[in-house]
């Protein structure tokens, strides 16, 4: 695999909906680097089970993650609350976690020259995928306020969403990301902690920021 020399590596972990990926784009923009939301690579596999449930097995996953553009992972398909269950279940595949971290090491190693270099957020960035990031966080925030934002933006697109369907959604998908045996969800010692609980986006931003800002002028 080709590695690019002197860029940035950012790695971001969270449970789902703690603002890890507004965060991530924040820092992207900021520090011109790549950033991928891990999890889409995951929903773009979940989809694949979904409507082609017939094809679905590891060849032909392996085919489509060799063809994967960053434009795929935009698919507005892929933000619903069915893929991003079926999402979670077969994120445990040990298979299939092989085949998106190919994806995912491209991007964080080898991003487009235009950039600085790379900010991923997920569940295993910072302990399994880049394990050698320069910075790496950990961003959390109670479950029922993570819940809350995750049903506004749902409801913001789909009318038929309920808040404590997502509550309960959230909480399986906690509970199957922390203890699974693979790449389970975990903050290691390394990990700036971040709860989002009560910030906002920008003032939750301008912690990580000053956090970088150190750590690059160190
Ligand atoms: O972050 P998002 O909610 O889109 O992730 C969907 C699912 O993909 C998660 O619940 C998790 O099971 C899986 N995932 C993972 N490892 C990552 C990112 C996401 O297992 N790095």
């Amino acid at each position: 695999m080709i590695k690019r020399k002197n860029i940035l590596k950012i790695s971001i972990d969270s449970p789902a909906a703690a603002g890890a990926g507004t965060q991530a784009k924040l820092i992207g923009k900021h520090y011109n680097l790549l950033v991928l939301d891990t999890g889409r690579c995951y929903r773009y596999v979940a989809n694949i089970k979904i409507t082609e449930p017939e094809k679905f097995n590891y060849k032909y996953i392996k085919k489509k993650i060799d063809k994967l553009k960053m434009k795929d992972l935009q698919n507005k398909k892929l933000s619903s609350d069915k893929v991003a269950t079926v999402a979670s279940i077969i994120a445990k595949d040990k298979e299939i976690r092989k085949l998106v971290h190919g994806f995912q090491l491209k991007c964080a190693y080898n991003p487009p020259k235009k950039y600085n270099g790379s900010c991923l957020d997920g569940r295993d960035i910072g302990s399994v995928v880049v394990k050698n990031a320069d910075i790496k966080f950990y961003i959390t925030a109670n479950v029922k306020v993570r819940a809350m934002r995750r049903y506004k933006e749902l409801k913001a697109k789909n009318k038929k969403i309920n808040y404590k369907e997502v509550l309960k959604s959230i909480k399986k998908r906690d509970k199957s990301d922390k203890n699974r045996k693979i790449s389970p969800l975990k903050k290691t010692k390394e990990m700036y902690f971040i709860n989002s609980t009560s910030s906002s986006i920008s003032s939750c931003f301008m912690k990580i920021k000053k956090i970088i800002d150190k750590e690059i002028n160190n």
